[in-house]
């Protein structure tokens, strides 16, 4: 944290479909803080064809985690390209990259100020994520019935046709699911020996959440 108490790093963990890009996006802009999202750079690395996007492409579709040497890679350049002020969307996602995270912050004298757990049951995720649609180019997420388009499936701020994300057919959620418990839930207890954790109720109005979320991390 900063001399004044400004909040500078934050990591936003959950299951997938918790709300992590809509809250991290809202939470960010508050705080003035870079969202770095690891899903949102590597789909646009996959939408681009890049080598590193042809690298993660299989893993992305089938639900598995993408290995942990590519993510470090692609997050210590974006980390610092964000002069270490950052929210971290989707990182770190296992105990490896955690313990790579806690090198990487050491070695610029930087550290955690939270870790925010958004926490939905999974019966909702479900529904959340058949029924999520992004804007392939400004990357914005809406909810065919919680935070739909103004305009059929066209994105409001870019006017781009909205998009199903590959990932998002139930079998690849339900598998999204199973590796989020077996590789990124022990980070809950990780983080709360340290005293970093915050567990937020992510179920309820948009506009709440964010406001819950600022609440437990002083700023509201
Ligand atoms: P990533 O893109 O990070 O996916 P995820 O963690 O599964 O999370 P999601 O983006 O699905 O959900 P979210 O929590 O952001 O929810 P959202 O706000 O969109 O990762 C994708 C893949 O990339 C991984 O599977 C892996 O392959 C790879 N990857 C990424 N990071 C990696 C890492 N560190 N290591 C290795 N591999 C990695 O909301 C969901 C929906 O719900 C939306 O439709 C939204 O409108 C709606 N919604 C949001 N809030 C509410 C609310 N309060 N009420 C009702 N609906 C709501």
């Amino acid at each position: 944290m900063a001399v004044n108490g400004a909040v500078e790093r934050l990591v936003f963990l959950g299951p997938p479909g918790a709300g992590k890009g809509t809250q991290a996006s809202r939470v960010a802009a508050h705080l003035g803080l870079v969202k770095l999202s690891t899903g949102d750079i590597l789909r646009e690395e996959v939408r681009q064809g890049t080598p590193l996007g042809q690298k993660v492409e299989g893993y992305m579709k089938a639900g598995d985690l993408v290995p942990d040497p590519v993510i470090l890679e692609v997050m210590e350049a974006a980390m610092t390209r964000a002069g270490g002020k950052f929210l971290l969307d989707g990182f770190p996602r296992t105990l490896g990259q955690a313990e790579s995270l806690d090198q990487l912050l050491a070695a610029r004298n930087w550290s955690l100020d939270a870790v925010v757990l958004l926490e939905v049951p999974d019966e909702e995720i479900v529904e959340r994520l058949t029924a999520r649609r992004v804007c392939p180019r400004c990357q914005r997420v809406y909810h065919l019935i919680y935070d739909p388009p103004k305009n059929d499936e066209v994105c409001d701020e870019c006017g781009t046709p909205l998009v199903q994300r590959p990932d998002d057919q139930e079998e690849v959620i339900r598998r999204r699911l199973d590796v989020y418990r077996a590789q990124t839930e022990p980070l809950v207890a990780f983080y709360e020996r340290r005293g970093l954790l915050r567990r937020v109720n992510g179920q309820g109005e948009v506009e709440e959440i964010t406001r819950r979320i600022l609440h437990v991390l002083g700023e509201a």
